[in-house]
């Protein structure tokens, strides 16, 4: 069949710019923010407001060896372990080692997470890590925490934004090398309808597709921009087929549509169990992590489980925790589940896996750069290679951050756009 095209309204706007980031979550605001510390001028557009994207629902938190004893190396294991022998080791490699440097630089930038009596930032555990390697902030608010610490950064780097803007196509010169985007903006005063930004480096930081599936942990806005846009510059995508299916979902019935609350895996790393209805904890005998297994393998055991009692959905038991712990521990979920008629400290939660993140994406090297000049992916968005064919719990946010310094790095490398008379006019 041949492909349609529609063509986009001439652009009625243009500003100019050395980099323009797409998407506001942890990836594009980390990008965002590093270029323009380093005099980069720099626009972020994003589709809804600065914290309407996925970084904001992540519960569990961030991966990193942090914790006494742990190492790099032993983040590397755990993790190419998960990916099933289809990640990239040497961007593996980078990922835990800048890891632990790039989680204080965010909390540098302002995030603030949990710590023990002693001071110490606390860490819990998740499926697939043989150790406590996630930092977390507000007991299970951990992506609210990151994102209003750089949405607040962003706001006092008096940062370019331009919110409600839907981006449509990558601007490409005669040799095919980026030269910005062209966007829809609803609503943004001077830089209303279609318009351009025009930029020799267009970073996409949009997210995932996880809205392309009947149920997701994703928000409204996960509709694969990102990927859909790069396609149709050219660009090279890969692992698309490897879409993790998150374990623990609140059930809220058969035909329940769009986002569902998620029930973090840090819920199990705290020793949660998982039984079927007659109460049998399925999981134990299938995996040397019982709970704890990487997430692929507990959510096929999961539906297999399923499948075998003729039910829609198994059960998280956490009612040993007591109100207490829930309450100190994973406030989100517990308002979750109360809001749905469920209280988790006197009954097992309802829960069926349902999608939640695309490891695959657009293909990127170790620098972020697509196949396209001047064009670079970040966070889900893009397929580092880091994932396999099985992301590690909570290694998202980590490569959203160690990538988007690396991305930094090398568009600020590439300097400055070229300077025009219309950059000496006063704005
Ligand atoms: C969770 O909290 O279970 C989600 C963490 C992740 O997707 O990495």
């Amino acid at each position: 069949m041949t492909g349609i095209r529609l063509t986009a309204p001439a652009p009625g706007w243009a500003i100019d710019a050395d980099v323009v980031v797409v998407g506001s979550g942890v990836a594009g605001l980390t990008t965002a923010l590093r270029c323009a510390a380093a005099g980069l001028a720099t626009v972020v557009v994003t589709k809804a407001r600065l914290d309407d994207g996925s970084t904001r629902w992540a519960q569990g938190g961030i991966a990193a060896a942090l914790g006494e004893g742990d190492t790099p190396e032993q983040h590397l294991d755990d993790t190419l372990v998960a990916g099933a022998g289809l990640c990239d080791e040497t961007a593996v490699r980078a990922l835990v080692t800048e890891g632990p440097g790039a989680v204080r630089r965010l909390i540098d930038t302002g995030a603030r997470f949990d710590t023990t009596e002693a001071g110490a930032i606390a860490l819990t555990r998740e499926g697939g890590h043989h150790r406590r390697r996630i930092a977390h902030a507000g007991g299970d608010a951990t992506g609210a925490e990151i994102s209003r610490a750089l949405v607040d950064a962003v706001r006092a780097a008096a940062l370019r934004t331009i919110e409600n803007a839907l981006v449509l196509d990558l601007l490409q010169d005669a040799e095919g090398r980026t030269a910005g985007v062209t966007l829809h903006v609803m609503g943004e005063g001077q830089h209303d309808g279609v318009g351009a930004v025009r930029a020799p480096a267009v970073v996409l930081a949009t997210g995932g597709m996880g809205q392309v599936f009947a149920a997701t942990t994703n928000p409204p806005v996960s509709t694969g921009d990102g990927v859909a846009l790069a396609l149709r510059a050219g660009a090279e995508v890969s692992d698309l087929e490897f879409v993790q299916f998150h374990p623990t979902v609140l059930f809220l019935g058969a035909d329940s549509e769009g986002q569902q609350p998620l029930v973090s895996e840090a819920v199990r790393g705290e020793g949660a169990h998982l039984v079927d209805a007659s109460g049998t904890r399925f999981m134990l005998g299938q995996h040397e992590l019982a709970e704890l297994a990487p997430r692929d393998i507990v959510a096929k055991a999961i539906t297999r489980q399923m499948h075998l009692t003729g039910t829609e959905h198994m059960y998280l038991d956490a009612r040993h925790f007591g109100a207490g712990m829930w309450e100190r521990r994973f406030p989100t979920i517990l308002a979750a589940c109360r809001a749905h008629g469920i209280d988790p400290v006197t009954e097992p939660i309802p829960v069926a896996p349902a999608a939640h993140y695309a490891s695959g994406g657009v293909r990127t090297d170790l620098r972020g750069r697509t196949t396209v000049p001047g064009l670079y992916a970040c966070g889900e968005t893009a397929c580092t290679g880091v994932h396999g064919a099985n992301r590690l719990a909570s290694n998202s946010l980590l490569e959203g951050l160690v990538f988007a310094e690396r991305i930094a790095a090398d568009v600020v490398a590439s300097g400055p756009r070229e300077r025009t008379p219309a950059d000496a006019a006063p704005a």
